[in-house]
């Protein structure tokens, strides 16, 4: 059995995130988390929230708190929605911790030591109307690259440049829309990526089977040299990691922070600090550390496909420099965007179903199902609500429900609630078995090479498969004439929900958990199909289940597309 570490992104502290950002990092990776351990493999499943920065200090104000309060709260306001959403982490930490402060003073320290960190006298934009410096975030103008005229100073999302606020065509604050600014000297610290780039194209060249979308992006910076220029790594803000060397001061650096940028991926490791020091394990070095037993480790990272440029050349840059010897990431799976009905699901804008609004109106399982099976693995897929309803009402409602609901009752009826005994199977069950074979032999590949989507069409012909059989083989005529015959079919059908119940658990954990409760049943991962479809013995009690998924009404939809039709504040 093999360690893995999985890590998600980490989201941005300031507000709820939609469901664009879920099924961009968080569930996929809660997915795969929850597959391998179901496979039998020991796992570290790491998120925390995205603290630093001025997004982070504006939603304080604008909230009217002071930040470390704020963040103290939407912490818990998104861990609350994590649980709601079954994403099971081992830890949800946050990138203020006391933990990641410290790591990424060493990191800096480390990195100086080694010859790529330089100081730099610089001119940054300073906003007459704001009476402040401006971050890059927080100057927007027109991409140089693209002509994208909203392109942030920091990156361009429409064609994922990563950018300077001094190139930006046009700029202005987002604070006040003041063009008013003016560049003045300053000093910040530059991370020499540049320096890195053979060792990183080594790197990148080395690395097997990574999806194409990942690679792509990685490839597209390193050859441009654009996303190895040096980059600065300091702010001018009072919220974030202070600049030190390790412990010690950092003589001209006083009143900076680092760029969330540069501590976020930290707290990755810092995670697994904050998790033992909350007593919920031992030994985080045997994840982290190359030279602690982590050389045996996989680690797999889960990201929109934005976030790739910092995880394939930034972070790499800071571990590597580090001349230490950290884990580096071995796969990473990056996605496209989920729209929203005919647009984009914006947080600025209030577009699209948040991860609150979603909860409250149908259970997790509904969303993890629709948005894992409609994942935007290969190009951008959109969200629309005659979709989701069709979806929900199909895959769960129709065939996985009501075969569930359909074998149990007609149990009860004719034999009570316990496995029937007698009949046995014939060539109906072994046609089934045969496919169900090949199925989840595919389901598993599918699963192990992160192809959400293909995994998903996998278990749901799977579900379809056994509808089809119980179709076929019609316990209730045959049971009139042959009652053995029908407890055989019934015998089969309640063990095929044994199995459906371990094989769907990572995609619709609640309905698992009930199902297992409903048919007392171990959730062991079979071996193989025949002796799934065995498991459960003649004589076994169970329970008929109330009903797993209810299905999404006409009135419903419209209802809710009307619902969020607009934007919300
Ligand atoms: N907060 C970033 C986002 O939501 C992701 C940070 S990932 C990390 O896009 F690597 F920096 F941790
Ligand atoms: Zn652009």
């Amino acid at each position: 059995m093999a360690r893995v570490l999985i890590t998600s992104a980490i989201p941005y502290i300031n507000g709820i995130k939609h469901l664009g950002n879920l099924v961009g990092s968080q569930l996929p990776a809660d997915l795969y988390a929850r597959y391998m351990r179901a496979r039998g493999h020991e796992v570290m499943f790491l998120c925390a929230t995205d603290e630093h920065g001025t997004p982070a200090e504006l939603a304080a104000a604008k909230a009217g708190k002071p930040v470390a309060e704020y963040c103290a709260e939407m912490w818990q306001v998104q861990k609350d929605l994590s649980d709601g959403f079954r994403l099971s982490f081992d830890h949800f930490g946050r990138s203020s911790s006391a933990q990641n402060r410290k790591l990424t003073q060493h990191f800096a320290r480390v990195l100086d030591e080694a010859g790529l960190i330089a100081e730099v006298s610089e001119t940054q934009m300073y906003s007459h109307a704001d009476g402040r410096f401006l971050p890059d975030r927080y100057i927007e103008g027109t991409c140089p690259n693209c002509g994208f005229e909203s392109a942030r100073g920091d990156q361009c999302d429409n064609c994922t440049k990563q950018l300077n606020p001094v190139e930006l065509i046009n700029p202005r604050s987002t604070i006040s829309g003041s063009t008013d600014l003016e560049m003045r000297e300053t000093k910040h610290l530059h991370l020499r990526q540049s320096t890195m780039k053979d060792r990183l194209e080594e790197w990148i060249d080395s690395r097997e089977g990574w999806p194409i979308l990942t690679t792509s992006i990685a490839k597209k910076w390193l050859n441009d040299g654009d996303g190895l220029q040096d980059r600065g790594i300091t702010r001018d803000l009072d919220w974030g990691v202070p600049v030190q060397k390790g412990d010690a001061p950092w003589p001209g650096m006083e009143g900076k922070v680092f760029y969330v940028w540069f501590d976020a991926p930290i707290e990755y490791i810092a995670c697994a600090q904050e998790w033992v020091d909350a007593g919920k394990g031992e030994d985080w070095a045997r994840w982290w550390r190359t030279d602690k037993g982590a050389e045996d480790v996989r680690y797999v990272q889960f990201m929109g496909k934005d976030n790739v440029p910092f995880h394939t050349l930034s972070f790499p840059v800071t571990i590597l420099g580090s001349g230490e010897p950290w884990k580096l990431v071995d796969y990473i799976k990056s996605f496209n965007y989920l729209n929203y009905d005919g647009g984009q699901f914006s947080t600025s804008r209030g577009r699209g179903v948040f991860m609150d609004q979603a909860l409250e109106i149908l259970p997790s399982d509904y969303w993890r199902w629709w948005l894992l099976s409609h994942a935007p693995e290969n190009s951008d897929s959109e969200f629309t609500w005659e979709n989701f309803q069709a979806s929900v009402n199909k895959d769960l409602a129709d065939v996985l429900g009501n075969f569930v609901s359909r074998v149990t009752k007609f149990c009860r009826s004719k034999f009570g609630e316990a496995v029937p005994e007698g009949g046995a199977y014939g060539p109906q069950e072994d046609a089934l078995m045969a496919e169900l074979t090949r199925r989840l032999g595919a389901y598993q590949g599918h699963m192990e090479a992160i192809e959400i989507r293909k995994a998903a069409t996998e278990l749901r012909a799977m579900w379809a498969a056994g509808n089809e059989y119980l179709q076929d083989a019609a316990p209730w005529a045959a049971f009139k004439e042959d009652p053995a015959r029908a407890a055989a079919i019934v015998r089969l059908s309640l063990n095929l929900i044994r199995l459906y119940t371990v094989l769907s658990a990572p995609f619709v954990p609640d309905a698992a958990a009930a199902l297992r409760t409903a048919m007392a049943c171990d959730d062991a991962w079979p071996t193989d199909v025949e002796s799934a479809l065995n498991a459960l013995p003649a004589g076994h009690g169970f329970s008929v289940p109330e009903n797993l998924f209810r299905k999404i009404t006409d009135e419903e939809r419209e209802g809710w597309q009307a619902q969020f039709a607009g934007v919300r504040d």
